[in-house]
């Protein structure tokens, strides 16, 4: 998977362009389109890394999947009760969102299952998600007390709880509510700022009766859920890099068509536009429970900002080329209440500041974020992406701007979330 790009600095970005389908809505409609009784056709689902370590998974555990022309996928669901136990340990790659997410589905079987993942996988938390788990009555066990994977799971009755999450994360909300699928009466999740709803829409689209208050989310257990199709739209992780790109090099502009503006994700075109950046949403829609919409942006002149709080967990992911954007703005940024990056597929805020200061940006690491000092001018170097496909493709992003080639080590783990990145970058490149 190791693989090495060099990548040098970049005339104007311009044309129109479509990134790869959303990352979580692709998890969700494989594991919603098993658990729900007749067929599910998705369109649009990512064909990358982390979303086929889901899609083997629900094969292994008895699920008739397709894939048909133009990667539409077809799911043949057996209902809340129709998966089978797997024969053998469900390996999740590198995905977090599979891991968790299923250990809340496994939890809740009346059979006995194991998963795992990589090397990075295995080292990130997964008591987070355990903790709430148990106390709804799953029988867990894991490396370290029950913290790293490998997970094993004697499913069985689970109760429904009233959790509040210490974090705002996706990834243990959706691990809860799908734990609460097989609970009789009401499951509650409750997180200090809201992190994206995809399980909730979709769980909604689906059929199940699904509750969002002010603070959290009220799921009623054992619901029929219905085959559907879903239409899943451009990742707006994905097209972050690109947003980046057209804002930081001069006389850019380009049209990413079809990208996906769900608010709880959106994080990325706010923080952007507090920047200075010209970005523009045309033909606003929904498709399929989903805020859909192109992004038409141009090159500006960005300045620093100071970034925290309820905005994190809705850009949560776009931190590694949030900070190639504050490097090449005027000023200094500031980023706080964003230790979760230190537990994402790489500690990601270590990885920025050591990748970026070697292109010469002034930037430091403070335990929940980072201070950036911007308007330094970058430079070749030779950098690592740490396995992490979000911090290659960031190294790549803040190369257009980089005086001299820079050369990124170990950058295929892009094909995890963006398959087709480095096309695109030289397709756009004038
Ligand atoms: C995801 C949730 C986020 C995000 C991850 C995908 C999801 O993780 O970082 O890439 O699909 O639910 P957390 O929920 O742990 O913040």
């Amino acid at each position: 998977m190791s693989e090495t790009r060099i990548v040098t600095s970049s005339a104007p970005l311009r044309g129109e362009m479509t990134v790869p389908g959303d990352k979580s809505i692709s998890h969700r409609s494989i594991m919603l389109g098993s658990l729900a009784l007749g067929t599910t056709v998705v369109r649009g689902f990512l064909h990358g890394e982390d979303n086929h370590s889901t899609l083997r998974a629900f094969r292994a555990m008895g699920i008739e999947i397709s894939e048909e022309k133009d990667g539409v996928i077809c799911i043949a669901g057996k209902g809340l009760n129709g998966l089978q136990e797997p024969g053998d340990v469900l390996d999740c790659g590198n995905s977090g969102t599979t891991i968790r997410l299923m250990s809340g589905l496994l939890a809740g079987q009346k059979f006995f299952s194991v998963v795992t993942g990589d090397r990075y996988l295995r080292k990130r938390p997964m008591k987070r998600v355990v903790t709430p788990l148990t106390q709804m009555g799953a029988r867990i066990w894991g490396r370290g007390g029950g913290d790293l994977a490998p997970l094993a799971f004697q499913g069985g009755e689970l109760k429904p709880i009233d959790y509040t999450s210490p974090i705002a994360s996706a990834q243990v909300k959706s691990a809860i509510l799908l734990a609460g699928l097989s609970c009789d009466g009401e499951t509650t999740v409750r997180e200090p700022h809201l992190s994206r709803d995809h399980s909730e829409r979709m769980l909604a689209y689906f059929g199940a009766d699904i509750r969002p208050f002010a603070g959290g989310v009220s799921l009623l257990g054992r619901p029929r859920l219905e085959g559907r199709e879903v239409v899943v739209p451009g990742d707006i992780s994905s097209a972050a890099f690109f947003m980046v790109a057209a804002l930081i090099v001069p006389g850019s502009e380009l049209l990413i068509r079809n990208v996906g503006v769900n608010p709880t994700r959106s994080g990325i075109i706010d923080i952007l536009r507090a920047m200075g950046g010209n970005i523009e949403l045309l033909d606003e829609r929904t498709v399929s429970g989903e805020p859909v919409a192109d992004l038409l942006v141009r090159a500006s002149s960005l300045h620093g900002i100071e970034i925290g709080g309820a905005v994190v967990p809705r850009a949560i992911d776009e931190f590694p080329v949030i900070s190639v954007a504050a490097a090449c703005a005027s000023g200094q940024t500031i980023i706080r209440d964003a230790r979760e990056l230190r537990v994402k597929e790489t500690d990601r805020i270590a990885a920025m500041v050591t990748e970026m200061s070697k292109l010469g940006a002034i930037l430091e690491a403070t335990p929940d974020g980072m201070i950036i000092a911007g308007g330094a001018q970058l430079h070749g170097a030779a950098v690592e992406s740490f396995g992490d496909h979000r911090i290659a493709m960031s190294c790549a992003i803040a190369a257009l701007q980089a005086g001299s080639a820079v050369t990124i080590y170990d950058t295929g783990c892009t094909a995890t979330s963006f398959p087709n990145f480095w096309d695109l970058l030289e397709s756009v490149r004038q």
